[in-house]
C-alpha cells in the first residue's frame, strides 16, 4: 500500500521535473542599479548636430513637454467634470483635443530622445516643471474651464514660438518643424475651437429679433 507521505514525495518530485532545465527562463526579480543616464545629459547621437545645440533643444523642449501633459490632463479633468446644457458637446471636444495633446506629448518627448537627452515622464517631476497654474481638483463652471484652457495655450503657444525661433537660429531644424508644424498648428487650431464656445451668443431667439418684437 502506498503511505500518504510517499504520495506527497512523489507529486514534490513531479513538481520539481516540471522546473527542471528552465533556469535561463525565469525571470529575475528586484534589480536595482544606478541609472544609466542621468536627467539633463546628453548621450550623443550621429545626427550631425552640436552637443550643445541638442542639449539647448532639449532643455527647451522639456519645459514644453511639461506644459503640454499638463494641459493634456487639465482636458481630461475638464471632459470629466464638465456640466450644464453643452455638456455632450464640451464632454466630445474635451476629449479630442485630449487624444491630439497626447499625440504632441509623445513626439516631443521622442524628439528629446533623438537629440540623446531624456524626457521628463514622471507626474511629479511635470507638476514641478510645468508654468500652468494649478487648477483645484474640484469643478469650476464651464465658461472658467474654458477660460483656464485658453490661458494654457496661450502660454504655450508663447513659448513654442521662442523656442521654434531659438531651433531654427541653431539650425535644429527637426525641433523647429515639429514646433511649428505640430505643436503650433494644433494649439492653435484648439484655440479657435475653445474660443467660440467663449462668445456670448443667444441660445434660442436672437438679440436682434428681440429687439425688434419689443418695438426698440
Ligand atoms: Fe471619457
Amino acid at each position: 500500500m502506498v503511505s500518504r507521505s510517499d504520495k506527497s514525495e512523489k507529486r514534490g518530485a513531479s513538481y520539481s521535473q516540471l522546473e527542471d532545465g528552465t533556469q535561463a527562463s525565469r525571470p529575475i526579480l528586484h534589480q536595482k542599479s544606478p541609472e544609466i543616464q542621468p536627467y539633463g545629459k546628453i548621450a550623443k547621437l550621429p545626427i550631425a548636430l552640436d552637443e550643445k545645440v541638442c542639449a539647448a533643444s532639449a532643455e527647451n523642449l522639456n519645459q514644453l513637454l511639461a506644459d503640454t501633459m499638463t494641459l493634456r490632463d487639465l482636458y481630461k479633468k475638464h471632459h470629466w467634470q464638465v456640466a450644464g446644457h453643452t455638456f455632450y458637446q464640451l464632454h466630445l471636444l474635451f476629449d479630442k483635443h485630449y487624444s491630439e495633446q497626447n499625440e504632441l506629448v509623445d513626439s516631443i518627448a521622442e524628439r528629446v530622445q533623438s537629440l540623446g537627452a531624456i524626457s521628463l515622464a514622471m507626474a511629479a517631476d511635470v507638476a514641478e516643471t510645468t508654468l500652468i497654474p494649478r487648477p483645484p481638483r474640484g469643478r469650476e463652471e464651464v465658461p472658467v474651464q474654458i477660460s483656464r484652457l485658453l490661458e494654457a495655450h496661450e502660454l504655450v503657444l508663447k513659448e513654442a514660438r521662442t523656442m521654434a525661433r531659438q531651433a531654427a537660429e541653431q539650425g535644429d531644424d527637426g525641433t523647429n518643424d515639429l514646433l511649428v508644424s505640430d505643436v503650433i498648428r494644433t494649439n492653435e487650431l484648439q484655440v479657435w475651437f475653445l474660443a467660440e464656445h467663449a462668445v456670448d451668443e443667444p441660445l434660442v431667439r436672437a438679440e436682434h429679433a428681440k429687439a425688434a418684437s419689443s418695438g426698440r
